[in-house]
């Protein structure tokens, strides 16, 4: 089915006024560290979430998903609370907008597709970023990438309390076809980086390991308190001023003194500053692998970061884990590892183009043989890179 037709499914006798898409996006290196301030980088994809809508006159939001049951309807002049549903997204973008002093008068008619299963692609950055743009377009409110980036990280951050770093709106807005995005967190410089001529055709492996689970729901907040409590305890270590202890962050940590301190740390705060340091000289040497063409080294090193955000950021789900096992066994692929937090949901792989059949039913059937119960749920998929959300 069209997807045009899903929304006419959903609101028969209307016809949608237009659609935003914005694409997911894979982080083959720098995980687990733009809540720190490190340096992180990504790919978009071209499969995402499209929003399809149709613009009312009185303040009603009416929703609904492909990949959530039930119907949403919300006023976007006075329904702010937070519900613990699907519908939550939405109203985090709303409260963003607030938050930013834009007031909002008309709500929409709207339909979400998300065109792969769910975690890991970052698809709540991405179906905030549409609802941002609908609520604006409609109302009026003209919004430049910044502030969109901004209120989208807003609305995850602030309003549904899951303490995300900055780079899933970035990828999701910036990247671009063929380029790897390079990010510094800290200062929000990015540069893309062009594909080399010299590497060989590739594309992007998603392996949905047939369970899910949304962000809020997961240790995702508690390795972020670890982290920062690592920059605490290092600071301390080393005489450097701290602030309160939630307010510390690696980036303001050098290397050099987490290998002299890294012995008197509590066993949990250092493994995570390991993956911390470790990721981000991961990062560097990959995207000197990256501008060379040497896929090779690449791929090896998002296996390595794989390892670590198993071995030291303690992420992965058995089945996440068991993936990356068999990634690393299975002949045609460069490299892979949780395509994003790593609880549950996706893996991401970089794959030769030539084998993408082989790979798909190797990875299956070794998968299927650890999990069977899981046959039917778990799903492979080959992308392409993208560009990011076109929303003018
Ligand atoms: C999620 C968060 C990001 C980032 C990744 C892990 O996608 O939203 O900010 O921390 O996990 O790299």
């Amino acid at each position: 089915m069209e997807y045009e037709e899903i929304f006419k499914k959903y609101f028969p006798g209307l016809t949608p006024d237009n659609r935003v898409f914005c694409p997911y996006r894979v982080c083959p290196i720098g995980a687990h560290i733009d809540h720190q301030f490190g340096i992180v980088s990504g790919l978009a994809i071209n499969e995402g979430i499209y929003l399809y809508y149709k613009a009312r006159k009185e303040a009603l939001v009416e929703l609904h998903s492909m990949n959530f049951k039930g119907k949403i309807i919300f006023d976007v002049k006075q329904d702010f609370y937070i519900n613990k549903n699907w519908g939550d997204y939405a109203k985090a973008a709303m409260n963003a907008l607030f938050d930013q002093g834009y007031k909002l008068e008309k709500g929409f008619y709207g339909a979400v597709i998300g065109t792969l299963p769910i975690g890991g692609l970052a698809s709540s950055s991405a179906v905030i970023l549409a609802y941002i743009v609908v609520l604006s377009r409609i109302n009026g409110i003209s919004l430049g990438s910044k502030e969109l980036i901004k209120m989208a990280y807003l609305a995850e951050h602030k309003f549904l309390g899951i303490h995300i770093g900055k780079l899933d709106q970035n990828c999701e807005i910036y990247c671009k076809k063929d380029y790897l995005l390079y990010f510094d967190t800290l200062d929000n410089r990015i540069v893309n980086i062009k594909k080399s001529e010299k590497m060989p055709s590739f594309r992007i492996g998603i392996f949905y390991s047939g369970k899910s689970r949304v962000l809020k729901d997961s240790a995702y907040n508690i390795r972020v308190s670890e982290c920062n409590e690592a920059a605490t305890v290092l600071k301390k270590y080393a005489g450097i001023s701290w602030k309160g202890t939630t307010d510390n962050c690696l980036r303001e940590v050098s290397k050099e003194i987490f290998e002299k301190y890294k012995t008197d740390m509590p066993d949990n705060l250092k493994k995570r500053a390991e993956h911390y340091f470790s990721e981000t000289d991961r990062l560097e040497e990959g995207i000197n692998a990256w501008k060379l063409g040497d896929i090779n080294k690449f791929g090896h090193l998002i296996f390595e970061s794989g390892d670590s955000s198993i071995n030291y950021y303690e992420s992965g789900s058995p089945e996440l884990c068991k993936l990356h096992c068999i990634a690393k066994n299975t002949p045609g692929i460069w490299g892979g590892r949780f395509s994003g937090a790593g609880f549950k949901g996706c893996y991401m792989a970089i794959v030769d183009s030539r084998y993408t059949r082989q790979i798909g039913e190797y990875v299956t059937e070794k998968y299927l043989e650890v999990f069977p119960e899981l046959r039917g749920k778990f799903s492979v998929h080959f992308c392409d890179t993208a560009d990011g959300m076109t929303y003018l």
